[in-house]
């Protein structure tokens, strides 16, 4: 049976963008409770490990130094088969892919620069909301 869990994170160039608010407002809109929440800044070693799945990827050291170029956010999501509802919430990873009215097509400048990450699956989401989140922060 798929989880209620999923990890989101808000990228360096939707904060850039003052998009913080509208993006939680999305998120609300679409169903999902907000079940911890945190503003961080990834050091590059932590961004390296975040995202050390795609280490043999060509733009990998580029996805690298972006994450940790600024202020991420950080949120534990709750709703019924959560990862792949969340995953439809936000789209395309490519913006000029992702369907209207996803987090993506109304927040993302590029194929890099995307807005928001969602977990790819209940596993990975577990590992992601224990890589950000302490015990004492997960209500
Ligand atoms: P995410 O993990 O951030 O939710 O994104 P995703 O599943 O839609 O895409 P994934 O394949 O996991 O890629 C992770 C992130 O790497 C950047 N990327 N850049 N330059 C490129 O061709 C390229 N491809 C991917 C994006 O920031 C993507 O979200
Ligand atoms: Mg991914």
């Amino acid at each position: 049976m798929p989880g209620k869990n999923t990890f989101a994170m808000i990228k360096p160039d939707a904060i850039k963008k003052a998009c913080i608010g509208p993006i939680l407002n999305k998120i609300h809109l679409a169903g999902f409770d907000i079940i911890a929440l945190k503003m961080s800044k990834l050091s590059k070693e932590e961004a390296q490990s975040f995202y050390i799945i795609h280490k043999e990827q060509r733009f990998f050291e580029s996805l690298v130094n972006f994450i940790s170029s600024g202020p991420i956010v950080a949120a534990v999501l709750e709703k019924e088969n959560a990862v792949e509802n969340f995953r439809t919430l936000i789209g395309s990873t490519n913006p000029q892919e992702a369907a209207g009215g996803t987090i993506r097509k109304l927040y993302a400048e590029s194929i890099e620069q995307n807005a928001i990450h969602g977990s790819d699956s209940d596993q990975n989401a577990l590992k992601e909301i224990a890589f950000h989140f302490s015990r004492r922060e997960l209500l």
